[in-house]
């Protein structure tokens, strides 16, 4: 019998990608202030930055592309594109965006404002905002095992039911228009909701009268974690466990960019039609008309096509198989990584890997910029660059500290990943080495895009 998991496709069209030299990168980084968001990505061979936007479409939807229909109104693709997402979700409206933050800004601008809660398991970074700049008020209610980066959990995504009770009792079901689950949780690690804490949140708020979004861009990656591991599920199909995850809810949010396997697109869906009316108006002020929502015709053929192939199981047995391949080899070498891997990424646990450089040095930052130095690899840090803030001139520290290596999907090869795989075993071989970073400029909000860093120790700067 055969063990290994091959990638499920073979390869009809390749796009190089640059080597260059440990000197040349040294230059790179210099020049980029150590930012990685500020290097070119021409200087970048394996981009691990992000899992967003950067998927290998198939051909079947490269033909789709062709088969787009570019009316501005009334448009073919989007009545098939439509067909798709009502099969799988069974919501009454769709409505197409250009990618998920802009569904973001339509909802909460329409179900926030000043005095409203929407609690999550763990917000992403844009739903927050968008739900702060409506004026309401984003909580986040992971359940505690979410921040143990070392032990092994199958559910470490999910919501934490008791902290909802206790939030909806102090601040009463009518100030909370919805409550928005991420499934996976991309900002505790990729981690998967249960099956059981969708359905048991959804009745908790049902009692209340509060309406259950999903913030569902990896709604596949999360329905196969759900047949993997949960009980009851081994035998279905995966197509069947994501209809239920959509069943419990009233709604959901969708940067396609993910899941649906396309390099733009979004949407929002939902079954409450004066909601839905609203949102409609505030899209053709934003986006465009409600039969392309900001997309060309062509791309809701191709998010049509992937919303269907996404839900294939080989794929799907390949995809988290893989990157947990990545992260048993890192964990086998002792490198200190979040465990277990989640769907769409490995993050390494800075605070254990760098001991030495504390959280106002932002160790996540300092492995990001080793790992590209040594081998032209781009991640992204997760901690207290992203996250911290000065109150009163003191340094508030993130919690976790880690270094997000995502993985594209279909893009990259085992032999890629086993490339990458090497080279962070190297860096952390000589980690007691490497300095901590200071921040010599940053801008007042989103600092992680543009800040400038230069490394604490003059005399050992990296390498
Ligand atoms: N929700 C989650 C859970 C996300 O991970 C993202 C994007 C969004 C919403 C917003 O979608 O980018 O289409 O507007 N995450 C990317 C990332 C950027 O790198 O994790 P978008």
């Amino acid at each position: 019998m055969t063990n290994t998991i091959i990638e499920p496709f073979k390869i009809k069209s390749v796009e190089p990608i640059s080597f260059t030299t440990r000197e040349y990168r040294q230059k790179a980084l210099r020049e980029a202030h150590y930012n990685l968001f500020l290097l070119r990505a021409d200087d970048v061979l394996i981009d691990l930055l992000t899992d967003s936007g950067t998927a290998a479409m198939s051909s079947r939807q490269w033909a789709a592309i062709m088969d787009g229909d570019e009316s501005y109104a009334g448009s073919r693709s989007f009545f098939k594109f439509e067909k798709v997402v009502k099969d799988l979700t069974r919501f009454n409206f769709v409505i197409p965006t250009h990618q998920g933050r802009a569904a973001e800004k339509i909802l909460f601008t329409v179900v926030g404002g000043r005095g409203k809660v929407i609690p999550s398991n763990t917000h992403f970074d844009t739903t927050r905002a968008n739900v702060e700049f409506s004026g309401a008020a984003a909580v986040d209610l992971p359940v505690p095992s979410a921040l143990e980066t070392d032990k092994r959990s199958d559910f470490k995504g999910d919501i934490d039911l008791n902290r909802l009770k206790d939030l909806i009792r102090k601040v009463g079901a009518a100030n909370i228009p919805l409550c928005i689950l991420t499934v996976t949780n991309n900002s505790v690690g990729g981690q998967p909701v249960s099956m059981r804490n969708i359905r048991e949140t959804s009745a908790l708020l049902n009692k209340h009268g509060i309406p259950l979004f999903l913030d569902a861009c990896r709604f596949a990656e999360n329905a196969f974690f759900i047949k993997l591991r949960e009980p009851g599920y081994k035998d279905k199909s995966v197509h069947d466990i994501a209809q239920e995850m959509f069943s419990y809810a009233d709604g959901c949010t969708m940067s396609a960019k993910k899941d649906a396997l396309v390099n733009i697109g979004g949407f929002l869906a939902l079954n409450d039609a004066a909601i839905a009316e609203k949102s409609r108006s505030l899209l053709i002020m934003t986006e465009g008309f409600p039969t392309y929502g900001g997309l060309a015709g062509r791309d809701l053929d191709a998010m049509a096509q992937g919303l269907e192939e996404v839900l294939d199981e080989d794929y799907l047995k390949y995809r988290i198989r893989s990157v947990e391949y990545f992260g048993d080899k890192l964990e086998k070498a002792g490198v200190p990584v979040l465990v277990p891997t989640g769907g769409h990424a490995v993050f390494l646990d800075a605070k254990r890997f760098l001991p030495h450089v504390p959280a106002h040095q932002y160790p996540g930052q300092a492995i990001a910029v080793e790992v590209y130095l040594e081998g032209g690899i781009r991640s992204v840090e997760i901690g207290s660059v992203m996250f911290g803030r000065e109150t009163d001139g003191e340094f508030v520290g993130a919690g976790l500290e880690l270094v997000r290596l995502a993985i594209p999907r279909r893009v990259y090869t085992q032999s890629h990943i086993d490339y990458a795989a090497e080279a962070i075993i190297e860096v952390f071989k000589r980690r007691e080495r490497i300095p901590g970073y200071r921040i010599t400029y940053e801008p007042p909000y989103l600092r992680h895009f543009t800040a400038h860093f230069e490394p604490v120790v003059k005399e050992t700067t990296p390498g």
